[in-house]
């Protein structure tokens, strides 16, 4: 069987579905790797080093991809790419299912069995898989760097012969993979970190971290994680409430990190334009959520602006920032879905439909849309 690696068409798109280790992993489970000329460009591989990993490179998409049986991406293949996919080819990438709903349609139509990346189900057998975890780890970690970058002062402490200098205060708002990773990040630059977010379970993780955690604590917040571990949206009371807490601590802060993300819905705003006022110039705000409409309304996707003397990052795409390592992760999660979905006899495709990890990322099979989150809406 054929696995196809074509090169990534969005715009700012850095990183690539394979790397040699994987390439290498690939043939051994007896598949034949084809790899798009140039499609590790953006992460510093070259196509001689998929060439010496085994892979053979084509010199354009359509050539890679007219009879591959399996196709890994980065992100969703654009029209092109998918209209040069055969009918029956397997599809795994991160296809943002529920932002590109209408896309579901077209797989189906063109007899897809597409699988997003997104929708693996996070059970301790599919961590390895985790392909939300492996990027946003990295997002946080950048997104505190380029915030550092913005701002004009430093972060530690620093005890000088010229005077000492006050640590930076670091806030960060949701405290998921991403959130805790910029929590760590944020303290070993020696920056003074505090974090909320609506799930409780998060203050024992965020004070492991060494940082403050500031919560409104009601009935509700024991209710605001779901069975799956994301968060509820919460109740307009409990939003005044915690807005107010929030504008207290934020007037403080010299660098503020946003990731809330709710799944299927616009982010929450958390940060408002009067919040921003009461900041001090010079101030940094790292919107991690402004591909979701925004922790700030203020915040401008793929901009970096200053507004009431505020910083406002949002950098969309923010792994792709960090695209070298990036890639490295999301290709062990892509290879580690495929891997219990090969037959090690024969290297051909053997799919358990019933299995959990399957249908939970399943979106087409057969040229119909299958999903349940998109079959109720009938896409
Ligand atoms: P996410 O990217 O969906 O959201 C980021 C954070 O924003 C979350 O912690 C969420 O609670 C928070 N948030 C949402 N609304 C908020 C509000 N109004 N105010 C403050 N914070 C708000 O989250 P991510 O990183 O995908 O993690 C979601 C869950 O999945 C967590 O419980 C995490 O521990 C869990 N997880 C489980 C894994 C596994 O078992 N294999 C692997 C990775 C994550």
């Amino acid at each position: 069987m054929k696995l196809a690696i074509p090169k990534e068409t969005a715009e700012g798109e850095a990183r690539v579905a394979a790397s040699p280790e994987t390439v290498k992993k690939l043939l051994g489970l007896g598949l034949e790797v084809t790899v798009e000329a140039g499609a590790g460009a953006g992460s510093a591989i070259s196509d001689d080093h998929y060439a010496e990993a085994g892979a053979s490179i084509a010199p354009d998409s359509g050539a890679a991809l007219n009879d591959a049986d399996i196709v890994f991406k980065v992100g969703a293949p654009d029209a092109e790419q998918r209209a040069r996919m055969r009918r029956g080819a397997v599809l795994v990438a991160l296809l943002n299912p529920l932002g590109r709903k209408e896309d579901a349609a077209a797989y189906a139509a063109a007899g897809i069995d597409a699988f997003a990346m997104e929708l693996v189900p996070r059970i301790s057998r599919a961590q390895s898989m985790d392909a939300l975890s492996s990027q946003s780890n990295l997002a946080g970690y950048k997104a505190v760097l380029d915030a550092a970058g913005e701002y004009h002062r430093v972060l530690p402490m620093m005890m000088t012969a010229a005077g000492s200098i006050a640590p930076a205060r670091v806030f960060v708002m949701g405290v998921g993979v991403a959130g805790l990773q910029a929590i760590a990040t944020a303290r070993r630059l020696g920056a003074i970190v505090s974090a909320t977010d609506v799930r409780p379970a998060t203050k024992e993780q965020v004070e492991s971290l060494g940082a403050k955690f500031v919560m409104v604590e009601s009935e509700e917040t024991a209710a605001a994680e779901t069975a799956g571990g994301y968060a509820r949206e919460m109740s307009e009371d409990y939003k005044r409430r915690q807005a107010e807490l929030i504008a207290e601590t934020i007037a403080r802060q010299d660098i503020v990190i946003t990731t809330a993300l709710i799944p299927g819905r616009p982010a929450p705003t958390l940060v408002t334009e009067d919040m921003v006022k009461t900041m001090r110039a010079g101030s940094v705000i790292n919107d991690l959520a402004v591909e979701a409409g925004g922790n700030c309304p203020l915040s401008e996707p793929g901009k970096v602006v200053v507004k009431h003397g505020i910083t406002l990052i949002g950098y969309t795409n923010v792994p792709s920032r960090v695209a070298e390592d990036a890639s490295l992760l999301y290709a062990r999660n892509l290879l580690a879905f495929l891997t219990p979905l090969i037959d090690g006899e024969t290297g051909t495709l053997k799919i358990d439909w019933e299995d959990e990890i399957v249908q939970g990322a399943c979106l087409t099979r057969d040229g119909a849309v299958v999903h349940p989150l998109l079959k109720e809406e009938g896409a």
